[in-house]
């Protein structure tokens, strides 16, 4: 078998998601980005690596109903390392909680876990108003200093849990 040290599994609506994914996967060395909807159809999902990232974006106040539906199928056999990145437009969330209760179930746990204020980009949204292009940018910046920090913990493999 390849040996692969971090498995980044996504799901991404608008890209947001993804560029965070793809930003981690520069960052830590020998790196797999798995999108999360190319594996639905599977009845067991198995991980290879030690290291098992989740990255997706916040809907409802929680993790997408897809991510849900891979978190019921994933072995996570292999993971002993396992942290979640979501990204959401603004509001709180309790998407790190269902993981944590998902994983309990196979007698594994979140062992960090980041979330990334971005583009918001559900218009049916309480209060929606779009970002102006300055929002944006600050925004943007914003995200790449937390990746720098996050990848150090990662790469350490630091238990860490952070929400904001
Ligand atoms: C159906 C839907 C529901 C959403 N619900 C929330 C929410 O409850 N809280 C929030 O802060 N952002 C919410 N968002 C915004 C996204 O989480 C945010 O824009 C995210 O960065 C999009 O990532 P993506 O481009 O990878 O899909 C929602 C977006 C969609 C499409």
């Amino acid at each position: 078998m390849v040996y692969l040290s971090t498995e980044i599994y996504y799901f991404s609506g608008t890209g947001n998601s993804l560029q965070v994914a793809k930003e981690l996967q520069k960052r830590i060395p020998e790196t797999e980005l798995i999108p999360i909807v190319s594996l639905l159809d599977r009845d067991i999902i198995k991980n290879k690596a030690k290291t098992v990232g989740f990255v997706f974006p916040i809907h409802a106040l929680t993790i997408p109903l897809s991510v849900k539906k891979f978190l019921r199928k994933t072995d996570l056999a292999s993971a002993e390392y396992i942290f979640g990145v979501a990204t959401r437009g603004k509001t709180t969330h309790s998407a790190f909680d269902k993981i944590e209760e998902m994983l309990k179930r196979k007698g594994k746990n979140l062992d960090s876990y980041f979330t990334l204020t971005m583009g918001h980009n559900d218009p049916r949204g309480k209060g929606y108003l779009p970002e102006t292009d300055e929002e944006l940018v600050k925004l943007e910046s914003e995200v790449d200093d937390r990746l720098d920090s996050i990848q150090k913990i990662i790469i350490s493999q630091e238990k860490r849990h952070k929400f904001y």
